[in-house]
């Protein structure tokens, strides 16, 4: 173990250059293996900031007890890409290959036999996670209902076509035909329904590939292909009062925790705090109305702009209500929106004396290359503004069992 962590911190210290010799070792060597990934340069850019990703949570938790669960979702999460056993060996002779080109004279017999070995149990407990998945490799959906919301939001009803598990709060990945090989996260918008249905709210990114066709091309009769649910963004029934804040298509999971708690209704108050940046993305009002008026647990503060107020203005409503409405240090908080909205509003509710361990939301990227001016992170003002925000990977997000 120690002899893996302190040759990874030379490796890390030259991960671009690793990376790269990596994927045109791999591709070189296994022209296919191409195919299985995205076409595009910026995806791989990303899928090279995953891999990284990945070996640095499997070397940090070596010896964690949650590593092998892990593993096992990987490699049953894997058979999507349509990865197969003869790929992981491929893949293990490229990144060690790639270990010891970037290791110079770091790189020894003994450093070479303890990565070879601990590839080996990584690649072994992700095929038997593959093996032995009671889960299909994907699941097949069938686009039963588009809503539009004003240009860029749509909501889409999916029909899978096996039983589907999920839990309140949870995500999945969404892959169509349209842009092959293109697997992106989007929350589900709904609690279990008896009839197997989801609802994804997809908020169209300028340019953005799976969003532009969701929104804008997905029909009636379309069919997707869906990743197993997962996420940690599951109601606790801790008995604190609760805060959900949203903003945008964010509110989908909320939603979904929320329809789950009209049914199982909690002990404790709810605070709901929507966010949107124009009427559009107000977009399920009707519903949140309807939820605050039955409920008398539920209480509601929408913030936007005021009416010919420039967006940005809502960044300081928020910010205002937040330190107005008070008691953080009681709350359990439900975050969900983009990355760098989650970054900076956990950030505000710490300085609020939330306690930190209570701000509950899914994984967001490291920022630290960030695509603001300078490379620094997004503020939230400029996320308000709709500035692109970095793609995100999940590695230690592993999915409870639904
Ligand atoms: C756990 C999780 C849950 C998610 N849930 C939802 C959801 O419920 N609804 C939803 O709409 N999205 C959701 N997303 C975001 C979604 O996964 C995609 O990242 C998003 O739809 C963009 O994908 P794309 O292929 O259209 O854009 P890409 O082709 O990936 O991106 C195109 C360009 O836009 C930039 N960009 C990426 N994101 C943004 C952004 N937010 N703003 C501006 N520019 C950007 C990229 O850097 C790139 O330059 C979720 C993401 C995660 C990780
Ligand atoms: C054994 C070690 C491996 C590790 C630790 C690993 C890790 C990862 C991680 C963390 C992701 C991102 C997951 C996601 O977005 O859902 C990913 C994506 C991917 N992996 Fe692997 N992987 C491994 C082996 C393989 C193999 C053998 C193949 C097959 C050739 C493969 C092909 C892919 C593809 C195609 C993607 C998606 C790329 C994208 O969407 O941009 N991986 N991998």
């Amino acid at each position: 173990m120690r002899i893996l962590k302190s040759s990874f911190a030379v490796v890390e210290r030259r991960a671009e250059h690793a990376v790269k010799f990596f994927y045109s070792h791999l591709f070189w060597h296994n022209p296919e293996v191409r195919d299985l990934f995205p076409a595009s340069f910026e995806d791989m850019e990303r899928q090279r900031d995953r891999l990284f990703a990945a070996l640095t949570h499997v070397i940090a938790h070596l010896e964690n007890e949650t590593l092998v669960p892990y593993l096992r979702d990987l490699g049953r999460d894997h058979r999507k890409f349509l990865a197969g056993p003869q790929h992981y060996a491929a893949v293990g002779t490229s990144l060690i290959a790639a270990l010891a080109e970037t290791s110079g004279e770091a790189w020894t017999p003994l450093v070479e036999k303890a990565w070879t070995e601990a590839y080996q149990v990584i690649a072994d407990t992700m095929m038997a996670g593959a093996a032995t998945s009671e889960d299909p490799p994907w699941w097949d959906a069938e686009v039963v209902r588009h809503l539009q919301y004003g240009e860029d939001i749509g909501v889409l009803t999916l029909r899978p076509h096996a039983p589907f598990r999920h839990l309140p709060g949870q995500y999945t990945s969404v892959s169509s035909a349209r842009v092959p090989t293109t697997w992106r996260t989007y929350s589900i918008g709904n609690a279990p329904r008896p009839d197997g249905s989801l609802d994804l709210h997809v908020s169209r990114i300028e340019r953005g590939r799976l969003s532009t066709v969701l929104v804008r091309e997905s029909r009636p009769g379309d069919m997707l292909r869906l990743g197993a649910a997962g996420g940690q963004l599951a109601f606790r029934r801790e008995g604190r009062p609760v805060s959900f804040i949203a903003a945008g298509t964010g509110w989908a999971p909320v939603r979904a925790m929320l329809e789950d708690l009209a049914h199982h209704p909690p002990d404790q108050d709810v605070r709901l705090f929507v966010v949107a940046r124009d009427a559009a993305h107000l977009y399920d009002r009707p519903l949140i109305d309807e939820y605050a008026a039955a409920f008398g647990w539920l209480s509601v503060t929408y913030i936007t702009p005021a009416p010919g107020q420039h967006r940005e203005q809502a960044t300081d409503r928020l910010t205002t209500a937040l330190c107005n409405r008070g008691l953080w240090p009681d709350q359990d908080v439900y975050l969900s929106g983009p990355p760098l909205f989650i970054q900076e509003t956990a950030c505000l509710l710490e300085d609020l004396g939330a306690h930190p361990g209570r701000i509950f939301h899914d994984s967001v990227p490291a920022t630290g290359k960030g695509d603001g001016p300078n490379g620094r992170p997004l503020g939230f003002g400029e996320w308000f503004l709709n500035r692109p925000s970095p793609h995100w990977h999940n590695p230690s997000g592993r999915a409870p069992r639904p």
